[in-house]
């Protein structure tokens, strides 16, 4: 049997003719940059956070990097995150000249550990980039705490977690900014780049719509230096039609979490993920700890099961963040990390006898049948 790790084509046959018909309108206006059909996406994501404001832009990339921008953050200053993330968390704060400073995880959740965000403030920390890593928001109650005594602001790194929620209320509504990701293979994914910046905030909300258009309220006339990074109408058509089905979506997502957890639990040697109590996961992945877990890794690909390593090399540990002084050793949960999860092939169609199948291929890892 052959398991993809994703396989988005059965979701596309589900919402075929809603998409084409949403993408020739796009084509009918020829009006291919922001526009309406952005300004639908906005106030949709909006209401869908239970927040103010959404500012559109044409990645998750640039949404980091825009929200720090409208913090007005600095050559010098420190952004205290995780280093067990996807690249751009951290590069965000480079390109601006201001210095990452890495703080350990949480090894229930593998988010970023608010103690370890306490210890880690400085008179230079500017800003704290929580990630909800995997589809599972931080411990945003702890983090909020800590942004309101030392009078930090909180970016969310939302851009794995449209939807999920911490008791009670939506990733990317509870720091000053929350950055979304529409790369195809999100939850909400497009069919492209694409970005979302959330805020309760209305200046700040106004100054990061400059910011995506070079600073320009008029065109031609630059008031702050801004960026390009503006969302594309045929992206946010493509969203408006599946940001509608996007909560049956996570839904099934949650019922085949649960679903290998069940069938995963006889299994000594696989820790499975953990959820905090109060929170809703959308499980963007699901993703599993493990001894062994590079052999194992291998095991599955010769059985025709994809799975995947997110992520292999820490932040700190990357080559191009060297001049930052950070040795192995520094982080130690989030090495650990690196080192043993791996997450399963997960998306709301997966079929029910894949899964069984996946189960049965990691049982028989662990008890030698192989
Ligand atoms: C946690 C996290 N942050 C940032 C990004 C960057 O998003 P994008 O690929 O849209 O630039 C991603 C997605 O790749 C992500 O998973």
């Amino acid at each position: 049997m052959k398991v993809k790790l994703l396989d988005l084509v059965p979701q596309f046959e589900r919402i075929k003719d809603e998409v084409l018909e949403a993408v020739e309108g796009v084509f009918a206006a020829q009006q291919f940059i922001l526009g309406s059909p952005v300004e639908e996406l906005e106030r949709r994501v909006a209401d869908f956070c239970g927040i103010a404001y959404a500012v559109g832009c044409a990645s998750g990339s640039d949404a980091l990097l825009l929200a720090l921008m409208g913090l007005g953050i600095r050559p010098g200053d420190e952004v205290i995150t995780t280093p067990y993330t996807f690249f751009s968390t951290a590069s965000s704060i480079t390109r601006l000249g201001a210095r990452p400073v890495f703080a350990d995880i949480d090894p229930l959740t593998f988010n970023i550990d608010p103690s370890a965000v306490e210890r880690a403030v400085t008179d230079r920390t500017k800003a704290v980039i929580v990630v909800h890593l995997y589809g599972q928001t931080a411990d945003m109650g702890a983090i909020m705490k800590i942004s309101h005594e030392r009078r930090v602001p909180v970016i969310e790194d939302a851009c794995q977690a449209i939807g999920a929620l911490c008791k009670g209320a939506a990733a990317g509504s509870m720091g000053a900014v929350g950055c979304f990701s529409f790369f195809p293979t999100k939850n909400l994914g497009g069919c492209g780049d694409g970005g979302m910046l959330t805020t309760g905030d209305k200046r700040l909300a106004e100054n990061l719509a400059l910011l995506r258009v070079h600073g320009a309220r008029q065109r031609y006339y630059h008031d702050v230096m801004g960026i390009n990074s503006r969302l594309d109408a045929i992206q946010a058509a493509v969203l408006n039609v599946k940001i509608g089905h996007l909560p049956e979506w996570n839904e099934e997502r949650r019922r085949r979490a649960a679903y290998y957890s069940e069938g995963l639990s006889g299994i000594d040697e696989v820790t499975v993920p953990h959820i905090t109590d109060g929170n809703t996961h959308i499980f963007h992945q699901y993703v599993i700890r493990v001894p062994r877990r590079n052999e194992l890794k291998a095991f599955l690909h010769e059985s025709g099961i994809g799975c995947e390593i997110y992520y292999p090399v820490p932040l700190h540990m990357q080559k191009c963040f060297s001049f930052l002084g950070y040795r192995e050793g520094d982080l130690p949960e989030v090495e650990r990390a690196a080192l043993e999860t791996l997450a399963l092939p997960v998306y709301p169609e997966i079929p029910r006898e894949q899964q069984d199948y996946v189960i049965e291929r990691i049982g028989d890892f662990f008890k030698g049948r192989h």
